[in-house]
């Protein structure tokens, strides 16, 4: 719908969206240009999300949508940068101790892949990948970005946090999704990944959609429709992608916070306290990695990856990763020094003796949130020293000298709150629950065609 010049009104496009109706190319690449230079203001912007959350889009309007944000700013190219290395990277749609970037970032780099990792902050429960590492002195999660293509080049990876000229539609468009009810669309997840995904430049992409009490998607079959939206419009816009649908119906790991994960990270790095969940889903993404990226195939792939962890390759890339971005040379020997843990220490005893049967997992990612470790507004400043630690997995037995977490606060009353909302958050049970492996499921080009 035009006016007598060929303009569009805003309103006549959310209208046809809201009743239900295809948008053609020319109307979806004529919001996003007014989301991107602001010609149209968050109310018809808010307006048009809620249309699509109702509506839906079809793939092919997936696609125009990811590719015009994607347009929105600027493509890195890698073909400059003489890598010789496949560009590859994983991202993760959010849960609660996912510190599994950390760790592969270094560890498919060690394996001869370029991995260029543009990763976000927290908000809400879930925690961010850059405000873990934000908690390394020194460590600057914005360089330049000739200097982050540097570091990739030369120690094979870099973690950093999203710049403003990357994408710049979904930069606006997702804080007022944020504020309006409308981040759960799967239409506008997609887009909203693949068009910074895209415009990072990368050759193949892995995709960690975490499912369960912790995650976006929560129900099983809505995160493998996510899973399956991503892979093909990813694939559409020439992205060879992967996903694999893994865990979050307990926390990951053993840790969350910031520098809580890290510590947790470096521990696993150089081989101490791995805790087999976390293991489990490193390995499975790093191989997919792997693979996709043309480095191994299915059969080689994870002893590659097993032979870079266990010989420390891994962990001395993550080390140059952090020297080169401004941190500390020695924080692989120095970790209690360089990422302290706040001083009010408690441990968390269940209530009874039993099996952990159940755990509210957003709950734990509030907890960490109310402790200083979250944001509640896009601007609230992030403590890195609070968090938990020795979290217990499901069908742990329960006892009183066996905590369920360890929780590190500012405060007493800090820590009595967050005691009060984990004891909440778990139930105990009498005979052991049924556990589910972390990886539930795999989503393929292929596995899409043969109809799976
Ligand atoms: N992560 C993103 O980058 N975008 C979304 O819409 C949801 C999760």
């Amino acid at each position: 719908m035009t006016d007598t010049n060929g303009r569009f009104f805003p309103q006549e496009i959310i209208r046809k969206k809201r009743d239900g109706h295809r948008l053609e190319t020319a109307e979806i690449e004529y919001m996003v240009r007014g989301l991107t230079d602001r010609s149209i203001g968050d109310d018809q912007v808010a307006a048009f999300a809620m249309a699509i959350y109702f509506q839906g889009m079809d793939m092919e309007e997936r696609l125009t949508l990811t590719r015009a944000m994607m347009r929105s700013g600027r493509v890195i190219d890698w073909r400059d940068a003489d890598l010789s290395r496949p560009v590859i990277d994983k991202h993760s749609t959010g849960g609660v101790g996912d510190k599994v970037s950390l760790i592969l970032a270094p560890l498919v780099a060690a394996c001869g892949g370029a991995v260029p990792m543009i990763a976000g902050r927290g908000l809400g429960h879930t925690g961010g990948t850059i405000d873990k590492l934000a908690s390394i002195p020194g460590y600057t999660t914005r360089p330049e970005m000739e200097h982050f293509m540097k570091v990739v080049r030369h120690v094979g990876c870099a973690i950093v946090g999203q710049s403003d000229d990357l994408a710049p539609a979904d930069g606006r468009f997702y804080a007022i999704r944020d504020v309006t009810a409308t981040v759960g669309s799967i239409p506008l997840i997609t887009a909203s990944i693949l068009a910074k995904k895209l415009a990072a430049g990368l050759d193949a992409l892995v995709m960690d959609v975490k499912v369960g009490s912790g995650a976006l998607k929560a129900e099983p079959a809505e995160a493998e429709e996510l899973a399956r939206s991503i892979v093909t419009v990813a694939e559409a816009a020439g992205l060879p992608t992967r996903a694999l649908l893994t865990d979050m119906d307990q926390v990951l790991g053993h840790t969350a916070g910031n520098a809580t994960e890290v510590r947790e990270a470096i521990d696993f790095l150089m081989g101490r306290n791995v805790n087999p969940r976390l293991f489990d889903v490193v390995i499975a993404l790093a191989a997919e990695m792997l693979v996709i990226g043309g480095l191994a195939d299915e059969v080689t792939a994870v002893h590659a990856v097993k032979g870079a962890l266990a010989s420390g390759t891994a962990a001395e890339r993550f080390a140059q990763m952090v020297v080169a971005l401004g941190g500390p040379p020695d924080l692989m020997t120095n970790v209690a020094a360089h990422l302290p843990l706040a001083p009010v220490r408690r441990d968390v005893i269940a209530p009874r003796r039993g099996f952990i049967g159940g755990m509210n997992v957003r709950e734990f990612g509030i907890a960490v949130m109310e402790l200083g470790g979250g944001r509640r507004h896009a601007k609230d400043i992030i403590d890195p020293a609070v968090g938990l630690t020795n979290i217990a997995g499901l069908g742990m037995r329960t006892s009183p000298r066996a905590p369920i977490a360890t929780i590190h606060a500012q405060s007493e009353a800090a820590a009595e709150r967050a005691e009060a909302r984990l004891l909440k958050a778990i139930q105990i049970w009498d005979d052991p629950p049924e556990i589910l492996p972390p990886v539930r499921g795999r989503v393929t080009a292929e596995s899409l065609k043969r109809g799976e």
